[in-house]
């Protein structure tokens, strides 16, 4: 083929997708949705589900039962997207490090503080530790129907930094950011193996049939500027490239929660398609800064779908009215509360399905 076009347009099933047709500046007729962490506690079948594995990488890391996890919501609800069952600390399990996820407690991660700790980990059993998660993909993305598209994903490097570094969740993330300020050379060798790590990582993803990519970057918003441009914009700038360099047709999107207004930088810094926006962000604001540079993807509140209601129509109407005459993805300025209704889920679904 002779033509410069982008190989979404070039294959009938692909385009016929229309989270792809969004993605590729192509308008539909409705706009696409999906919802992070769609599968999830708020699910009494995933609750069932998760009792069967040992624990919640045991769940991560079985094709069966993740491969199940990942199409629960898609079973319920007319969703355009599914998104790879697993978790962004995968990764730092797969280069060596201790994580755990204990009950009603979330991450709990050995934690890596100096230059030794980094020399510690290693990437060479990532893709064998990796593999189930690669099966999972495979086994998802034979079971979508054309106009379905599987979504991978991986934390950037910044956020899984700051869960390697504080040892789990932190408030205020004070010892990863005391660590870029004060030993910022250190600091990067651990970046860097991530940048390595994260871009093959994704790769594999897609050769074994994700179609598109996220980049989580969760605690962005903790960076002060300059920080914000060498610890998020940088190294996913780096990411971005050698993914694309070898997977030129997968569109990328990335989430910098509460970059504000970095966001406009961080789509040209980094060369994304997409960026998910957070709820804080204007959606005045993203239609006139953002959509000209990258497709939106965003922003309800997620406390507006536990809500439900009145209330979560007005918002989710006004999100629409607000982007949907750019390019556009429905999402959550966040992921699903486990509180939130099944219903809440199936109400919102109506309404833009509608
Ligand atoms: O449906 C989906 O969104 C796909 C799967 C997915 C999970 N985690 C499953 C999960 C995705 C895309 C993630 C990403 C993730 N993981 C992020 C970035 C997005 C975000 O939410 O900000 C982060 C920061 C993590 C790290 C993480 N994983 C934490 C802090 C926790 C504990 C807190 C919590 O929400 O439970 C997890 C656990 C986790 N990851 C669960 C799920 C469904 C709950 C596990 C359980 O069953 O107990």
């Amino acid at each position: 083929m002779t033509d410069t076009k982008p190989s979404s347009f070039q294959n009938g099933s692909k385009a016929k997708a229309p989270i792809l047709r969004a993605l590729a500046g192509l308008p539909n007729d409705k706009p696409p949705f999906w919802f992070m962490r769609q599968a999830g506690r708020y699910l009494p079948e995933y609750r069932k589900l998760r009792k069967q594995a040992r624990d919640f990488l045991d769940l991560c890391y079985t094709p069966e039962l993740a491969t199940e996890v990942t199409l629960q919501p898609l079973r319920r609800y007319p969703i355009d997207a599914a998104i790879l069952f697993a978790d962004i600390l995968l990764v730092p399990d797969g280069l060596g490090q201790e994580v755990a996820f204990e009950e009603g407690r979330g991450p709990v991660l050995n934690p890596v503080t100096n230059v030794s700790g980094i020399d510690a980990l290693s990437l060479d059993g990532l893709h064998e530790k990796m593999a189930p998660v690669y099966e999972t993909v495979r086994r998802v993305r034979g079971s979508l129907a054309g106009d379905k598209v599987l979504i991978g994903f991986a934390g950037a490097p910044w956020t899984v930094a700051t869960y390697m570094v504080e040892g789990g969740t932190s408030k205020d993330h004070l010892a990863v950011r005391r660590w870029a300020f004060g030993d910022p050379e250190g600091f990067n060798r651990l970046i860097e193996l991530l940048i390595e790590a994260t871009s093959q990582y994704l790769i594999r993803q897609i050769e074994a049939g994700v179609q598109v990519v996220q980049i989580f970057d969760t605690w962005a918003g903790a960076l002060a500027e300059p920080g914000f441009r060498r610890w998020s914009m940088e190294p996913t700038a780096r990411i971005v490239e050698t993914v694309k360099a070898a997977h030129p047709e997968v569109p990328i999107i990335g989430f910098p929660r509460g970059a504000g207004s970095l966001y406009r930088d961080y789509i040209d810094a980094t060369g994304v398609d997409g960026v998910s926006i957070d709820s804080a962000v204007s959606v005045s604001w993203a239609a006139a800064n953002l959509q000209p540079r990258a497709l939106v993807q965003g922003n309800l509140d997620p406390a507006a779908l536990a809500e439900g209601g009145g209330k979560l129509l007005e918002e989710a109407g006004r999100i629409v009215a607000g982007l949907d005459q750019g390019r556009f993805i429905f999402n959550l300025g966040h992921g699903i509360v486990p509180s939130t209704p099944p219903e809440h889920v199936d109400q919102l679904c109506r309404f833009l399905d509608g």
